[in-house]
C-alpha cells in the first residue's frame, strides 16, 4: 500500500475547521482512524458481535476466534507470544496494573525505582504513589535540556537498591529516542526490572520485545490509528505467571468454590470481565494497515516531515524548538515549540482558527516541563501521523507568524 494519498482513507481528516481544510498535527495525543479500522470493528459488531470465550454458539465461536486471532496477531507485532499479550484499555492502564501488581512484593523492603525526568504522567505517578506506599525512594535521571539524551553519569542513579527502571522509548514531548539498550542492561547488571511506555514508539518504528529485552512494555491502540479504549500490556510470560490478579471476575476464573478461586493463567489472568473484542478487532486492523504500508516507508516520509518542520521553526523569528533545535537529530513523531510571549494556549486557539490542530500545555508531563523552564512552562507541540504531507508542514509554518500579529505583538 502506497503511502502517497494515504490521507484519503482517513474520514475525520476529511473535515473543514473554521472554513479551512483540517490540518491534524496532533497524533501523539491520538492519531485518526483509516476506513480498514472502522470497516473491521464495524464488521465485528455487525456480524459477530457476540461474547468471547463463553458461549458454543457460531456467532460466539467466531467472537473468540476473532478475538483470540487479534491477539496472536498483536503478540506478532510486537516479537511477542499470544501468552505474553495482555489488552488492556490503553498504556495508562498497562503500566498501572505493572505498577499494582509488582510494587508490593518487588517494594516490601524498600529500594528504589529509577526513571527519566522526561516521562509522561501515566509512568510517573504510579511509581511515585507506590514509592510513597511502600517507603522506597523514586529516583529520576535528568535529561539533556538541549538534546534529551541522558548523561551517561545519570546512569549511575540505576544502583544495586534499583528493583525497577521504567522509561519511555520516545519522549511524548521531546521526541526523541531513550536508549532501551544501554537501560535494560545497566537495569540487569542489578537485578532490576525494566518497564517500556512504547506509547509513542509503536506507530513510528518496528517493535521487538524479545530484542529490546524488557521485561514489560505497555501502548495504545488510539496512537497508532486504532480505537480509543484498548491497549497492550506486553510482559515477559515468566514474569506474568508470578503476578496475582489485578481486577477479578469474568474470563479470569479457571474454578471458583465458596472460599476460594482459581485463576486463569496469563494473559487472561490479566482480562477481567467481558473484552473489548471490538477494541481488539480494531487495533489488530491497524497494525496490519501499518504493516500494509511498511515502516521503511512510514519512517523516511516521517523523518522528511520533521526535518521540515525543524528546519521551518528554526527559520521564524521569536519562535523557538524545545529540546533539540538541530534539524538532523534523531526524533520520532513531535516537535515542541513556543512563540516568544504567547501562551501555548493562546497559539493553539489562533493556530485553531486556521484550520491546525496542534497540542499546547504541558502535555501530561508536568515535571519534565517544569524542568525545561520553557516560557509559562508549557509548550505547543505539533506531531505527525502516516497522513500529513508537506502541505500540512508548510500550512503550520505559514499561520505560526499571524499568531503574534494577531496578539498585536508584532512580529
Ligand atoms: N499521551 C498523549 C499525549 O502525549 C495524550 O498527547
Amino acid at each position: 500500500m502506497s503511502i502517497d494519498g494515504i490521507h484519503e482513507k482517513f474520514p475525520a481528516l476529511r473535515q473543514t475547521v473554521n472554513g479551512r481544510r483540517l490540518v491534524y498535527l496532533d497524533s501523539a495525543a491520538t492519531s485518526m482512524r483509516p476506513r480498514e479500522v472502522l470497516d473491521a470493528i464495524g464488521g465485528f459488531y455487525s456480524r459477530d458481535g457476540a461474547n468471547p470465550h463463553r458461549g458454543l454458539y457460531d456467532m460466539a465461536q467466531r467472537s473468540t476466534e476473532v478475538y483470540d486471532g487479534a491477539r496472536a496477531a498483536m503478540a506478532g507485532f510486537i516479537g511477542a507470544d499470544a501468552e505474553e499479550m495482555v489488552f488492556t484499555r490503553n498504556a495508562s492502564e498497562s503500566l498501572n496494573i505493572i505498577a499494582y501488581c509488582l510494587a508490593p512484593e518487588l517494594l516490601k523492603n524498600g529500594g528504589n525505582i529509577v526513571i527519566p525526568i522526561s516521562e509522561h504522567h501515566s509512568n510517573l505517578v504510579p511509581w511515585q504513589v507506590f514509592a510513597k506506599r511502600y517507603g522506597a525512594e523514586l529516583r529520576y535521571m535528568y535529561v539533556d535540556r538541549e538534546t534529551g539524551e541522558l548523561p551517561d553519569a545519570e546512569l549511575l542513579k540505576i544502583d544495586g537498591e534499583t528493583k525497577i527502571v521504567a522509561f519511555a522509548h520516545v519522549s511524548n514531548v521531546l521526541g526523541n529516542l531513550l536508549p532501551a539498550e544501554t537501560l535494560v542492561s545497566a537495569a540487569k547488571d542489578v537485578g532490576a526490572l525494566t518497564v517500556l511506555d512504547a506509547a509513542q514508539s509503536v506507530p513510528h518504528f518496528k517493535l521487538d520485545m524479545r530484542a529490546l529485552g524488557v521485561d514489560f512494555a505497555a501502548f495504545s491502540g488510539h496512537k497508532m490509528y486504532g480505537p480509543m479504549g484498548i491497549g497492550a500490556l506486553y510482559g515477559r510470560r515468566k514474569l506474568l505467571e508470578t503476578m496475582p490478579p489485578f481486577l477479578f471476575g469474568g474470563d479470569m476464573i479457571e474454578d471458583v468454590r465458596e472460599q476460594e478461586t482459581d485463576f486463569l493463567p496469563p494473559p487472561s489472568r490479566f482480562e477481567a470481565g467481558t473484552q473489548n473484542a471490538g477494541g481488539a478487532v480494531g487495533i489488530a486492523a491497524a497494525a496490519a494497515f501499518i504493516e500494509k504500508i511498511g515502516f521503511d516507508a512510514i519512517e523516511k516520509r516521517e523523518k522528511a516531515l520533521l526535518r521540515r518542520l525543524v528546519a521551518g521553526l528554526n527559520s521564524l523569528k521569536n519562535v523557538t524548538v524545545i529540546g533539540n533545535r538541530d534539524e538532523n537529530a534523531e526524533r520520532y513523531g513531535v516537535v515542541p515549540f513556543n512563540i516568544r510571549g504567547v501562551h501555548p494556549h493562546d497559539a493553539a486557539t489562533i493556530l485553531n482558527e486556521y484550520g491546525i490542530a496542534v497540542r499546547a500545555g504541558k502535555h501530561c508531563a508536568h515535571p519534565l516541563l517544569t524542568y525545561l523552564g520553557a516560557e509559562f512552562n508549557a509548550c505547543c507541540r505539533a506531531s505527525l501521523g502516516v497522513y500529513n504531507t508537506e502541505e500540512d508542514v508548510d500550512k503550520l509554518l505559514e499561520a505560526i507568524p499571524e499568531v503574534r500579529r494577531r496578539m498585536n505583538l508584532g512580529d
